[in-house]
C-alpha cells in the first residue's frame, strides 16, 4: 500500500499531493494538487474546501499526481485547458494553448471594431483550434477554416468546435500551410512553430518531453514557418483584410522585414511583459485607404 492509499480525507490527500509535487519541483504544488484532486473526484475547488473532512477514494488522484510528478503537463493529465474563457480539449497531438496567444485575439478584436466586417477567417497551424474558435466567438457572422499538417490535431480541433457549438461555422483542412487554400479572408491568424531547433532540448520537461516537435520546431533561427507563410499572406487577404501572427522573443524585426518585402505593413502590440507577441499585417494600400494612421490597432 502506498502513501496515497493510506490517506483518505480530502484535506490529507491535498497535503500528500502537495508534498509529492513539491518534491518533483512543480512550481505551484498546492494549486496543482487542488486542481488534480478536483479533477479526480469530479468536484469543484469550492466543493473541496467545503468538504475537507470527507473520506474519498485516493486511487485516481494518486495516478494523476504520479503523472504530474513525472512532469507530464497538467493540461495533459486533466485533458483540458481554458483559452479565451473557452473550455478546450487538449492532448499530446498538438500544442497546449498558451495564455500569451490570447493577445492575437485581443489584436483581432481591436483591428475590427465593427465585428460584422469579418466574414471569413483562416487559421494556419490551428492545433486545438483555439485561435479560430475564440475568433469565431468574437466575430459572430464569420465562418472559419483551420489548417494543420497533423490529422490528429485537426480531429481534436473538430471535437472542440462541436463541443462549443461552432461546428457549423468551421471547416478543417489537412495541408502544408496555405498550399490547399484558394479563397481570400478578412482575418488570417497564425501561431507557427517558432522555437529555434537548437533550443528544443533545453526547454522545460513539460514541453520538451510531451509536446510534439511539429508544433515547436521553427528551424535554425526559429523563422522557417514565417519565411513560408508571410509571402503568401497578400494573396490570402481580401481588400481590407488583416493578418495577425504570433512571434517569439526577438522575432519582430526579421518578420517585419519579411512582411515589408511581401508588400505588407507590419505593426506590433507588445504584451504586458513588453514582448512583441502579436504582429498585425495589412496590405500597404488598404491601410492608407482606410485613413487609419497606421495598423497598430
Ligand atoms: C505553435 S502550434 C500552434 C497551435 C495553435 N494554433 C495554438 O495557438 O495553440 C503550431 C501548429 O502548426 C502546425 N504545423 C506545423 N507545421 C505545419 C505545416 N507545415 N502546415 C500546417 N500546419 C503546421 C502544428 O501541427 C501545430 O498544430
Amino acid at each position: 500500500m502506498n502513501d496515497a492509499q493510506k490517506l483518505d480525507t480530502i484535506c490529507s490527500l491535498l497535503t500528500w499531493g502537495t508534498a509529492r509535487l513539491q518534491q518533483a519541483a512543480i512550481e505551484h504544488p498546492r494549486r496543482e494538487a487542488r486542481l488534480l484532486l478536483a479533477h479526480a473526484l469530479e468536484m469543484t475547488q469550492e466543493g473541496l474546501l467545503r468538504e475537507q473532512n470527507r473520506a474519498v477514494s485516493a486511487s485516481r488522484y494518486e495516478a494523476f499526481v504520479a503523472r504530474r510528478a513525472r512532469r507530464e503537463p497538467l493540461a495533459h493529465v486533466t485533458g483540458r485547458r481554458e483559452f479565451w474563457s473557452l473550455d478546450l480539449l487538449v492532448s499530446p497531438v498538438t500544442l497546449i494553448p498558451r495564455p500569451e496567444s490570447e493577445s492575437l485575439i485581443e489584436a483581432a478584436v481591436a483591428a475590427f471594431p465593427d465585428r460584422s466586417q469579418v466574414g471569413a477567417i483562416l487559421d494556419l497551424g490551428t492545433g486545438t483550434g483555439c485561435l479560430l474558435l475564440a475568433a469565431l466567438t468574437e466575430f459572430p457572422d464569420a465562418f472559419g477554416i483551420g489548417v494543420d499538417r497533423s490529422e490528429n490535431a485537426l480531429g481534436l480541433a473538430a471535437r472542440n468546435a462541436s463541443r462549443l457549438g461552432l461546428a457549423a461555422r468551421s471547416g478543417w483542412i489537412c495541408a502544408d500551410w496555405e498550399s490547399a487554400i484558394a479563397g481570400q479572408f478578412d482575418l488570417v491568424l497564425c501561431n507557427p512553430p517558432y522555437i529555434p531547433t537548437s533550443e528544443l532540448a533545453g526547454l522545460i520537461p513539460e514541453v520538451a518531453g510531451y509536446e510534439p516537435r511539429l508544433a515547436l520546431d521553427g528551424g535554425d533561427a526559429g523563422l522557417a514557418a514565417y519565411t513560408r507563410v508571410v509571402p503568401a499572406i497578400p494573396r490570402l487577404l481580401r481588400a481590407r483584410g488583416k493578418a495577425i501572427l504570433e512571434l517569439g522573443p526577438g522575432q519582430a524585426e526579421p518578420v517585419a522585414r519579411m512582411a515589408q518585402r511581401a508588400g505588407l505593413e507590419p505593426a506590433c502590440r507588445p504584451d504586458l511583459a513588453g514582448v512583441s507577441r502579436a504582429m498585425l499585417l495589412v496590405g500597404q494600400n488598404p491601410a492608407k485607404a482606410l485613413g487609419s494612421g497606421g495598423v497598430g490597432g
